[in-house]
């Protein structure tokens, strides 16, 4: 067996578990490769590689409004809500009696995944692959009404201003986007300090790198009325949810949200202030750095001459030696399991962005007992 067929999400490839005829495979492009049909995936990184290797790719099955397929593929996110999400969109481009996969590695919770949607649909799945400590189970679209979706709930905010002004407001959330229950506590330490490090010259151009929400920047532009914002994630659903709060807090005129992953080049440049709380993940027990360290390596080419960077993140990461390749780093406040650092561009770091126009991105991962975001 190839490693590629040793990897859980290969389960659908397994002999009976996909019939013949297109599949849409939401979360990755194994079965689409094998048979045809759509991905959908709101990662930016994949979704152009699925364009890339000529694949239909849609980054919101929303997007399908008139397709049906005879089966579909859902594979489990860490996030169930979001996964529900996914299963309610698959059911309804479901044709009648047509497949509905449902997989996942153990660890990500298969099984109570399993029960809920058995629960809901009243019916019990069949397991038609198990190995690898995961599962595939097919339902079948019948006339009930399908899944369930969960809300997410909106959350509260708050910023002082340098004078102790205090702003606050509410951020809505959207399933499968980072700190979709509450603000973050290391985005609160951000949001905290935030007043006293810019001091009493507003910035004219601000950034926002992982948006999610789009709280950073959202808090900033209410301390700073006269500032553009500009904020990017690699995930469509938070640059959807960036912008629904966007428009909901009256931002629209000087604040925009893009897709952008940050293996491609920055979109803009001469930003003088950039708000990070930077990406991980895990890939087994190891920390997944690259994201984060692609963000890094991205913000001299955002940034301009005097730019800075208000980051923060978990204590035991270790981002100061990839910071200080690209500035002056300054650790500004440990607590709480958080530090809050301060990079000053330097004049000697490359503005273009050329690294990431190549691809060649930073990679690395650590292991940290902290949960991923
Ligand atoms: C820790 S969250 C911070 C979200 C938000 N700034 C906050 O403080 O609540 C990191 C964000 O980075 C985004 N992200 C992950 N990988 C990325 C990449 N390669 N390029 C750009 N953004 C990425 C994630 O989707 C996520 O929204």
């Amino acid at each position: 067996m190839s490693p590629r067929e040793r990897r859980p999400e290969a389960l659908v490839l397994d002999p009976g578990v996909l019939r013949e005829g297109p599949v849409c495979e939401f979360g990755s492009a194994l079965a689409v490769e094998a048979r045809g049909g759509t991905v959908i995936t709101p990662w930016r990184d994949r979704f152009r590689a699925a364009e890339a290797a000529e694949l239909n790719a849609a980054s919101d099955a929303r997007d399908l409004s008139t397709a049906t397929f005879p089966q579909v593929v859902v594979h489990l996110q860490k996030s169930r809500a979001a996964t529900f999400e996914d299963l309610a969109q698959a059911w309804r481009i479901l044709s009648p009696g047509g497949q509905l996969l449902l997989t996942g590695t153990n660890r990500l919770g298969i099984v109570s995944a399993v029960k809920r949607l058995a629960a809901q649909l009243d019916q019990s799945g069949i397991v038609v692959s198990n190995r690898a400590r995961a599962r595939a189970v097919r339902f079948k679209r019948d006339d009930g009404p399908g899944p369930e979706t969960e809300m997410t709930p909106p959350f509260e905010a708050r910023i002082d201003a340098i004078d102790g002004a205090r702003h606050e407001f509410t951020v809505e959330t959207r399933p499968g986007v980072f700190s979709a229950k509450k603000l973050d506590a290391g985005s609160e330490m951000l949001l905290d300090a935030l007043a006293r490090f810019v001091g009493y010259k507003p910035p004219k151009r601000v950034l926002d790198l992982g948006c999610g929400t789009g709280v950073l920047g959202l808090a900033a532009a209410m301390l700073y009325p006269d500032a553009e914002f500009l904020l990017a994630d690699a995930d469509a659903r938070a640059v959807e949810c960036a912008r629904a709060n966007i428009e909901r807090l009256g931002f629209v005129d000087r604040m925009r949200a893009q897709w952008w992953d940050a293996r491609e080049k920055p979109l803009d440049t001469r930003f003088d202030l950039a708000l990070v709380n930077p990406p991980f993940h895990y890939r087994g027990p190891d920390v997944d750095l690259g994201p984060a360290l692609a963000i890094f390596d991205s913000l001299p080419g955002w940034l301009g001459r005097k730019g800075r960077a208000l980051l923060v993140a978990n204590r035991t990461l270790p981002y100061e030696t990839p910071l200080e390749r690209v500035g002056v780093l300054d650790t500004l406040q440990s607590a709480r399991g958080y530090k809050l650092l301060s990079l000053k561009r330097s004049a000697r770091s490359s503005g273009s962005g050329d690294r990431h126009a190549s691809g060649s991105r930073s990679s690395g991962s650590s292991r940290a007992l902290k949960r991923s975001r």
